[in-house]
């Protein structure tokens, strides 16, 4: 297990493993760990920590990588699917509380709370101000959802309820009838916000450029709690300085953890979170619960009950 995690995450595996744990916020893969690579018949890996096909080399016995995410960007799948490794993640149980916070996000570039928020306490708000701190209504704007997976629904559902039009982009036909599936070119053209939910892969690194930027209306606001590499982080500066678009408001940077000197922060129409998208207790201890199920299944030599490969399974 590349971290420490909270013991009654856990309780599914006393008796059943023999664990060996990284620190608690390991930002790497702990030197204990490599040192134990040889023996180990499972990886429970956290988002942070590549799974590489170097891992896989030094550790001849493996039989299940479980990542406690639903993305698995930082696992080389191939290299699994190669060694006939299953890797499991954990959809579904974060649905809602991801798509609460890109809501968070969403309102929060939409009303200006930011930059209100620090004018309050520095003293700058001297009147009620009809025309300070302006923000843009909701109702009746057009949501552009690009990705429209479990997470972009539950998004859509919440967005619907704040009387928003929905229009989606998404690589497979989607059925979802209160919204409708238009290309991306004119997804960029006509949303009045726009946010991300689809995995980081090669296809998606970098969708968000200035190509793309220049597409969208001036009045923009992106929403990303996706993952960071899907927009270019350079590029997303120079539109937020040039005014190319209004607002940007990120649970996810590139690179992760933006570091605290980077350009980003010192504008007040960005908002940057440090990847809090799924961080409800309950949701946690979910995702934890889902991936020691995932984690005891490939011990066992059971099929997954959520794998990113299951091709591993065909003779
Ligand atoms: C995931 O699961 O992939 C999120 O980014 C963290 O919950």
């Amino acid at each position: 297990m590349t971290h420490t995690l909270p013991a009654d995450w856990l309780l599914s595996l006393e008796g059943k493993c023999r664990l060996i744990t990284g620190p608690k916020d390991a930002t790497e893969m702990a030197f204990e760990l490599k040192q134990r690579f040889k023996d180990t018949d499972g990886i429970f890996s956290l988002l942070t920590i590549p799974i590489t096909r170097s891992v896989l080399d030094q550790a001849p016995k493996l039989r299940v990588v479980s990542n406690m995410a639903v993305g698995v960007d930082n696992i080389e799948i191939p290299a699994c699917t190669e060694r006939r490794i299953p890797v499991g993640n954990t959809p579904g149980v974060l649905t809602e509380a991801t798509a609460d916070l890109t809501m968070t996000l969403l309102l929060a570039a939409a009303r200006g709370i930011y930059p209100a928020i620090m004018d309050a306490r520095q003293g700058k708000w001297k009147t009620w101000s009809p025309t300070g701190w302006l923000g843009t209504d909701l109702d009746s704007t057009t949501l552009g959802i690009i990705g429209m997976g479990k997470i972009g629904r539950a998004v859509a559902q919440r967005a619907l309820g704040f009387g928003m039009r929905i229009i989606y982009t998404d690589p497979q036909p989607v059925s979802y009838s209160y919204a409708t599936q238009v290309p991306l070119d004119q997804l960029l053209a006509e949303s009045d916000i726009i946010t991300l939910h689809i995995p980081l892969t090669a296809q998606t690194r970098g969708l968000i450029n200035s190509k793309a930027i220049k597409l969208m209306k001036p009045s923009a606001i992106l929403v990303n709690a996706s993952r960071g590499p899907v927009v270019n982080t350079e590029d997303l500066y120079t539109a937020l300085v040039e005014h190319k678009i209004t607002a940007a408001a990120l649970d996810v940077t590139d690179p992760e953890p933006l570091p605290p000197s980077h350009p980003l922060y010192s504008l007040s129409n960005c908002i940057i979170l440090p990847h809090i998208g799924s961080a409800t207790r309950q949701t946690r201890k979910r995702m934890a619960e889902l991936a020691c199920d995932n984690l005891l299944a490939g011990l066992e030599g059971k099929p997954l009950p959520n794998c990113v490969n299951p091709e591993v399974y065909q003779r």
